[in-house]
C-alpha cells in the first residue's frame, strides 16, 4: 500500500449499488454486505483497495476498520497493491496445470515480458498466478478483469492478448467451440430438452 492515496468517495452510480446490496441484509446485520462493498470499491478504484478506500467502506458499513482489512487481506480476489488495465489471473491449480497451465503462463510472460506479479510498463497488464477460480471443467484458465477465458492453449491466449493490446473486446468463455461446459462433441444428456409434454 505504497501509492500515494487519493481520498475515496463512491460515485452515485456506485452508492446506488452498495446501496442495494446491504437492502439484501435484515436490519442491523449490514455489515455483512462488506464483500461485495469492497468489490465495489476495488472496480471504482481502478482495480485496487486503496488505504483510503477500505477506511470509507469501514465508515459506510460503520464497521471498525480492521474487521475491513481483515476481510480484504484474506481474500486474494481483493488487491492490495495496484494493477495494470487488466489483472490476468492465472489458475494454476492440478487440473489446469494438468491441461497445461504451464504452458500458457510461459505464453503470457514472453509475450508480455513480465514475470509473475509484475505489470508491463505501459501499465496495461499485471500477471498473478492464483489457484483455482472454479472453471475447472473447462481447464486451463484465466480471468482477465471480471471474464473468464477458458479453454485455452498458447495461441489462443496470445491472440486475446493481441485483442486486448489493440483496444478490442475479446469473447469470454470456452474459446473452443464447445457449448458452455458441454462436451466437446456436444451435449449428451438433456437433448430432448423442450420436447417433453409434461
Ligand atoms: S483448477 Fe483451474 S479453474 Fe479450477
Amino acid at each position: 500500500m505504497s501509492q500515494l492515496e487519493e481520498k475515496f468517495e463512491f460515485t452515485d452510480e456506485n452508492r446506488n449499488e452498495a446501496d442495494s446490496c446491504i437492502a439484501k441484509y435484515p436490519e442491523g446485520r449490514e455489515q455483512s454486505a462488506v464483500m461485495p462493498i469492497l468489490y465495489i470499491a476495488q472496480r471504482q478504484n481502478g482495480g485496487w483497495l486503496s488505504q483510503s478506500a477500505m477506511q470509507y467502506v469501514a465508515d459506510y458499513l460503520s464497521m471498525p476498520p480492521i474487521k475491513v482489512y481483515e476481510v480484504a487481506t484474506f481474500y486474494t480476489m481483493y488487491n492490495l497493491d495496484s494493477v495494470g488495465e487488466y489483472h490476468i489471473q492465472l489458475c494454476r491449480t492440478t487440473p489446469c496445470w494438468l491441461r497445461g497451465a504451464n504452458s500458457i503462463s510461459s505464453a503470457i510472460k514472453e509475450h508480455l515480458g513480465i514475470e509473475n506479479g509484475e505489470t508491463t510498463d505501459d501499465g496495461k497488464f499485471t500477471l498473478s498466478e492464483v489457484e483455482c477460480l472454479g472453471a475447472c471443467v473447462n481447464a486451463p484458465m484465466v480471468q482477465i478483469n471480471d471474464d473468464f477465458y477458458e479453454d485455452l492453449n498458447a495461441d489462443r491466449v496470445r491472440s486475446i492478448l493481441d485483442m486486448l493490446i489493440s483496444g478490442d473486446q475479446p469473447k469470454s468463455g470456452s474459446q473452443s467451440e464447445r457449448f458452455t461446459s458441454a462436451p466437446e462433441s456436444g451435449p449428451t444428456t438433456l437433448i430432448d430438452e423442450g420436447k417433453s409434454k409434461c
